[in-house]
């Protein structure tokens, strides 16, 4: 594996996402993960990330120099750049010329790093205000550009290089032939990391950790990841998988009948449905309060889970569709949307259970879950869908849940799916959906007066879900919504759009 060790730049994700495309396993840890946890992961190679902080504030977040002499070759990126030549003797000052953009990079020295880049000279993408000054003996320039003479410097041994622009962003186009190149020329990775593989593994993993007999039990939420989770169980221990699907009433139009008709009928995964609507239903009457209606949810979640569990009786094991970024714990990832919302999950069932957890897709990013369900066999509806609150559409009906005012969202946010499909959207957006406003305002249909509610209209473009800008939609496709929406559902007589990017904006109202 290749270790990432991170110093807090926006852009660590991207370098695993990188690495892991080069078909190489990687994980990222805090930059002071401690020595020895660094020697038990016994990493092929270490690439030190970038980050906000300057060398020459105090207390400049740092690694032990010993990082440096484990014998495994280290790639520093920007600030991981400034580390190393930091604990080498170089001098780095922060400069006027900042560099923030396009620059062009050439390569003064042949170096492994380089090799197979077409050109000569190279786009690549800079942000930085430091800039390392001069290299002691140890380290010998490789690349420069117009504002870094030392834009890419090597040891001496060849163990340890330095780049001081960003290989894992698109706007350094050949970017991942660089990180390629240090994962399979440099650190030797064979490069066989592929979903494959990773199902033989965990299949069998999954194996031993049920001893070839103890039962799981598992919530699906209808959602991406506890589907993927659940058919990757299934493949390893046949009918000892029970998946639980409750139905909340607050589910979009024909979530239980999908389900259904995936689960139980084309995998054959055994599969019990708790209609519990009408507990959920009284339990919010009378709630506004987003976070109490949050909290509401997910309490009566449990509860119906628990019961359900309970009764089906002698599972050892809860199944959960934990992913990475749920996991990693690096300084940069943790946005502040962790502290804005209560989020509830499936997966976040209690201990008091006592049941051990099987999670599968815990080193796993989205779009790799997505391509592990394809070979898996589950079909596009599921595997391709947009992700989905846990407390589903009450948080999406501002004010009072009730039964009226759900069906009234649910045929707007069908509508409201099936025009982005139509218009093939969905590659582009993040997620589009309808928002119920608990006004009224007055209109005309016919000759006649209305005094109906409105809706809103969210559609959004994002890589992650942490930021977000409202995506600009083709006019046409947004007359559409409106018109059908306004035609179809009597109840809804205007429609709006949400032209708020996150920040300063969250993608749910709620
Ligand atoms: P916000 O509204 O915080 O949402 O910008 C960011 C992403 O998270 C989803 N979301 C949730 N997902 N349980 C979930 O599993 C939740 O409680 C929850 N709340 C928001 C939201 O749909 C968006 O994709």
């Amino acid at each position: 594996m290749i270790l990432i060790l991170d110093f807090g730049s926006q852009y660590t994700q991207l370098i695993a996402r990188r690495v892991r495309e080069a078909h190489v396993y990687c994980e990222i840890h805090p930059y002071n993960l401690p020595l020895d946890r660094i020697r038990a992961l016994a990493p092929k190679g270490i690439i030190l990330s970038g980050g906000p902080a300057s060398l020459y504030e105090r207390d400049a977040p740092n690694i032990e120099r010993a990082v440096l002499e484990l014998g495994c070759p280290v790639l520093g990126i920007c600030y991981g750049m400034y580390v190393i030549a930091q604990h080498l003797g170089a001098r780095s000052a922060g400069t006027a010329h900042r560099e923030y953009g396009p620059a062009i990079l050439t390569v003064d020295r042949p170096d492994e790093l380089f090799e197979g880049l077409t050109g000569s000279d190279h786009l690549v993408w800079m942000s930085h205000g430091d800039r390392v000054e001069n290299l002691p003996s140890d380290l010998c320039a490789i690349a420069h550009s117009a504002n870094s003479p030392y834009a890419a410097f090597r040891s001496v041994d060849g163990r340890l290089r330095g780049i001081q622009f960003h290989p894992e962003v698109v706007h350094t186009p050949q970017g991942a032939t660089i990180l390629g190149n240090f994962v399979h020329r440099i650190c030797k990775e064979p490069g066989d990391w592929t979903m494959a593989n990773f199902i033989e593994t965990k299949v069998a993993e999954i194996h031993r950790a049920t001893a070839g007999e103890g039962r799981v039990v598992m919530g699906l939420s209808g959602g991406v990841d506890s589907s993927v989770a659940a058919a990757l169980i299934h493949k390893a221990i046949g009918d000892r998988l029970h998946c639980v699907f409750v139905d909340t009433a607050l589910l979009r139009a024909g979530e239980r009948q999908r389900m259904e008709k995936v689960f139980a009928g084309q995998l054959g995964i055994p599969l019990t449905v708790v209609d519990a609507s009408e507990l959920f239903l009284q339990r919010l009457a009378g709630v506004t309060d987003p976070e109490h209606k949050r909290r509401v949810i997910g309490h009566t979640f449990v509860e119906v889970f628990e019961r359900q569990a309970a009764a089906l009786g002698g599972a050892r094991f809860l199944g959960q569709g934990t992913l990475y970024p749920d996991v990693i714990e690096s300084v940069s990832f943790k946005g502040p949307s962790a502290t804005i919302k209560s989020h509830h999950n499936v997966g976040g069932l209690p201990e008091t259970m006592r049941l051990e957890l099987i999670e599968p897709l815990r080193e796993l990013f989205k779009d790799e879950v997505r391509e592990l369900g394809r070979q898996l066999g589950l079909p596009p509806e599921i595997v391709d869908r947009e992700p989905f609150p846990g407390p589903g559409l009450a948080i999406r009906i501002i004010g009072e849940v009730t039964r009226e005012r759900l069906d009234l969202l649910r045929r707007a946010d069908q509508i409201v799916i099936e025009e982005t499909q139509a218009a093939g959207l969905n590659n582009r957006l993040w997620q589009s959906f309808a928002v119920l406003l608990p006004i009224k305002s007055v209109g005309v249909m016919g000759d006649g007066r209305t005094y109906e509610s409105v809706l809103a209209i969210r559609a959004v473009e994002s890589s992650d879900g942490m930021t977000a800008d409202w995506a600009r939609l083709d006019p046409a496709v947004l007359a559409r919504m409106s018109s059908r929406i306004t035609n179809e559902i009597k109840g809804i007589n205007r429609v709006v759009y949400d032209i708020t990017s996150k920040p300063p904006g969250t993608i749910e109202w709620e």
